[in-house]
């Protein structure tokens, strides 16, 4: 049963938002009725357009919302068998993509309703990179996805002949009726960026790349009382997510050694500094690549700037800005950026939000434990399925 409350709270705020949009009273009384009569009750496209914006907006951990407004949602309710989210998610890496002129874009499936629920997506983002543990301890890929990548093996996924570093995984859906499904996603839907370096040659050698689109893919959307438990939406990288992090954190591809030979530097002593040095020149390729590839990525010292444009102007909207301090502050040369000397108000507990649940990030990054007991009669053709990318609307 949908929360009465929840429900007129954000009829309220979407109408104080959108004072053009009719009559809230009557809005009010319909949602009541449609609770009373169906336990539930449906967005107007416009409402869920906003609640996604809003959701955006109170999202604590992002720097990037000064953009919340621009944010495009695909309305794909609808959509509600695996393999029509499945396409959908093709469609969505597509249109965010955009050659390259990366658009901030989500698209939301059926939402939970008493008497049904809506699709799951495990990915934690729609492109993940497969990891493979070897026998001597070390990784080939990304570590944070050995347990995902052995999941969707035993269930039927082949990984390529031979195995890479940057293995695109499949996409693991669920929906009550039909269980859970594995589809490939289509090449020409992945963008990738061969990482260069604009002064060291040695470094294309090292043979690293990173996706175009970083499209989250495992939190609910909560807008006024309703579920939606996938939604997969994007923005665009700052550089220093994949420079600073993904390639970096020594239980990710934990490359500042590699990286930090090629250069010469001395690593007998931490005093050297080796680590940052390398830093700096990973985070440079990251920034130079996507650059010249004609790929959207931002910088951490313009997005600190542009982050407290977004506070300063929502404090002129009359609205305190929610935001995580530990999340806010990029996590290389924090200090040198102006995020990092100020506080900032608590992340908000009502009105849309996206919703990150433990059996999420369960999922994201082992592939279970499933949500739903398994159907009755399961389906057999649990081998991975190529979606068609670029048809579906
Ligand atoms: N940090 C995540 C990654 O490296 C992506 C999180 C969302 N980032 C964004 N720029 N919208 O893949």
């Amino acid at each position: 049963m949908t929360d009465l409350a929840a429900a007129e709270e954000f009829i309220e705020l979407f109408h104080a938002e959108n004072p053009n949009a009719g009559s809230v009273r009557d809005r009010i009384a319909w949602v009541r009725a449609e609770i009373d009569e169906t336990g539930t009750y449906q967005h107007t496209e416009d409402e869920l357009a906003f609640g996604a914006r809003v959701a955006w907006r109170n999202s604590a951990r992002c720097i990037g919302r000064l953009y919340w407004k621009s944010l495009r949602v695909r309305d794909l309710r609808s959509a509600e068998d695996a393999s029509s989210v499945a396409t959908h998610c093709a469609e969505h890496l597509r249109l965010a993509t955009n050659k390259g002129k990366i658009r901030p874009l989500i698209s939301v499936f059926a939402p939970d309703r008493p008497d049904a629920p809506g699709p799951r997506i495990y990915n934690d983002q729609l492109i993940r990179y497969a990891g493979y543990p070897e026998p001597d301890g070390s990784t080939v890929g990304d570590p944070q996805y050995t347990g995902f990548t052995k999941t969707v093996t035993a269930m039927g996924w082949q990984a390529p002949k031979s195995r890479g570093a940057f293995d695109v995984l499949p996409l693991l859906i669920e929906t009550r009726d039909e269980g859970q499904l594995l589809f490939t996603l289509p090449r020409k839907v992945v963008k990738e960026v061969p990482l260069r370096h604009p002064e060291f040659d040695w470094f294309a050698e090292l043979g690293l790349r990173w996706h175009a689109v970083p499209a989250i893919s495992n939190m609910r959307l909560c807008i006024g009382g309703i579920s939606y438990p996938a939604a997969p939406f994007n923005g665009w990288y700052m550089g220093t997510e994949i420079g600073a992090r993904n390639l970096t954190d020594a239980d990710r591809y934990d490359l500042l050694g590699v990286v930090a030979d090629r250069l010469g530097l001395d690593r007998s002593d931490e005093r050297t500094l080796w680590r940052d040095r390398a830093a700096v020149e990973i985070n440079r390729a990251v920034l130079h690549s996507y650059a010249e590839d004609g790929v959207t990525i931002t910088d951490h010292h313009t997005e600190s700037h542009r982050f407290l444009a977004h506070v300063a102007k929502e404090g002129r909207a009359g609205r305190g800005c929610p935001a995580d301090w530990s999340w806010i502050v990029p996590p290389m040369s924090g200090g040198l950026t102006p995020v990092f000397h100020r506080y900032y108000d608590d992340p908000e507990t009502t009105g849309p939000q996206f919703v990150l649940d433990p059996e999420s990030v369960q999922r994201g990054q082992h592939g279970g434990p499933r949500c739903f007991a398994e159907p009755e009669r399961p389906r057999r053709d649990t081998a991975p399925v190529l979606v068609t990318g670029g048809s579906a609307g």
